[in-house]
């Protein structure tokens, strides 16, 4: 199942982390993730849009929602942390629960 949510990143993500320059982030030593992990787990949760900088480089593509259960999203970005030379770090079901909880809906307006 693990290799399954790891595949369900890099397929956009690149197999090596370093995303496709103008079409997709990387997740390799990406400032953004490692700087929020409750920002990245809002992403999984909810997709996301528009412009995005990502160690210094500008996207502006769409990622979306991805189908999966807290405990997917904790191992999937658990995974991505300790990988393609990240910071390391763990995020745990709790913690996208939490999150989901705090952020229900994209559409909602609490910015
Ligand atoms: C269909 C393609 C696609 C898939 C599948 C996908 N992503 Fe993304 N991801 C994107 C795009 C495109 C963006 C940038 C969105 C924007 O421009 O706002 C992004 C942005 C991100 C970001 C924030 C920017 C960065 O690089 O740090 C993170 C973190 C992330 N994705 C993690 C994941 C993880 C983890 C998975 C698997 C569970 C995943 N993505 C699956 C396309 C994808």
């Amino acid at each position: 199942m693990c290799i399954r949510d790891r595949s369900n990143c890099l397929a956009c993500h690149q197999a090596n982390g370093e995303g496709i320059p103008n079409a997709f982030p990387p997740l390799a030593k990406s400032d953004f993730l490692n700087a929020d992990h409750n920002r990245a787990i809002d992403i999984l949760l909810h997709g996301r849009s528009g412009p995005i900088t990502v160690n210094g480089k500008t996207y502006d593509s769409v990622m979306p929602a991805i189908a999966l259960n807290n405990e997917q999203i904790a191992n999937a970005l658990t995974y991505v942390l300790n990988s393609f030379g990240n910071n390391g770090g763990q995020v745990t079901p709790a913690q996208v629960e939490k999150q989901r909880k705090a952020t229900p809906a994209k559409a909602d307006d609490h910015g």
